[in-house]
């Protein structure tokens, strides 16, 4: 077992207040100017450090979004030299895929659904499509038995007709607001990442996507921390 070094971004604290408590972390520091919290914790297999999004300070809600995970990461990389990021969150899943809510998710590819750009050769770089199917992608899914598939990202928790049109073809499982931003700068670094994602709500149900979002925020926190910590303490990486 070689000791490794885990970058880990959660958007928000409502997320990772579970994942938190359950480790022992050192109590969170503030990482100016952005408002995000830093937490770090270690045993003699890993050394973890945690940044999370936890509060704009303009608008006192969680940092949401792909700017500040793109920030976030690219600090956790610069600052800490992870040999693997993490991104774990919330995210919305399709049911015409198969997505219940609860279920736990690693991506093998992301991409963008809202960066529309009809000029020839942009509209491939506005999808930013990557795949992950990287060495501790392989280990994860085959130990810890979780569903995969392409996770699809844009700043808005709707989703609009539009978004739709460039969803549809690539047959997404999941979407949520960080995930492609987090592994554009990974690829940029080379750094692998790792997109573990619980379902908070269903996109083509019939409910409002926020009541059912807030309504299973806390089960979906709860069993991603689950997943993370059986995935570190199992050393399933
Ligand atoms: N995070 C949780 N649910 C989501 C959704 N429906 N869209 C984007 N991000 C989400």
């Amino acid at each position: 077992m070689e000791f490794i070094r885990i970058g880990i971004y959660m958007a928000m604290e409502s997320e990772a207040k579970a994942f938190i408590e359950s480790l022992e972390f050192t109590s969170g520091i503030d990482t100016s100017p952005y408002g995000f919290k830093s937490y770090s914790a270690e045993d003699k297999n890993y050394k973890i450090q945690l940044l999370v999004g936890e509060q704009d300070s303009k608008y006192n809600v969680q940092s949401v979004g792909t700017v500040p995970a793109a920030i976030a990461t690219d600090m956790l990389i610069k600052n800490f030299n992870p040999n693997v990021v993490i991104n774990a969150g919330t995210a919305g899943g399709f049911k015409s895929r198969g997505a219940q809510i609860g279920e736990v998710y690693a991506a093998d590819s992301t991409q963008f659904h809202n960066r529309r750009i009809q000029i020839p050769g942009y509209a491939e770089y506005g999808r930013y499509y990557l795949t992950h199917k990287n060495d501790y992608y392989q280990k994860i899914i085959s130990n810890l038995n979780l569903k995969a598939g392409l996770l699809t990202t844009g700043d808005s928790l709707d989703y609009s007709d539009l978004d739709k049109e460039l969803v549809e073809p690539n047959k997404a499982v999941i979407k949520d607001m960080e995930a492609a931003a987090i592994a554009w700068v990974c690829y940029h670094h080379q750094t692998p990442a790792i997109f573990l994602k619980s379902v908070t709500d269903i996109v083509d149900g019939p409910h409002a996507n926020v009541n059912e979002f807030l309504q299973n925020l806390q089960e979906a926190s709860t069993n991603l921390s689950k997943t993370l910590i059986r995935l570190i303490q199992s050393h399933a990486l």
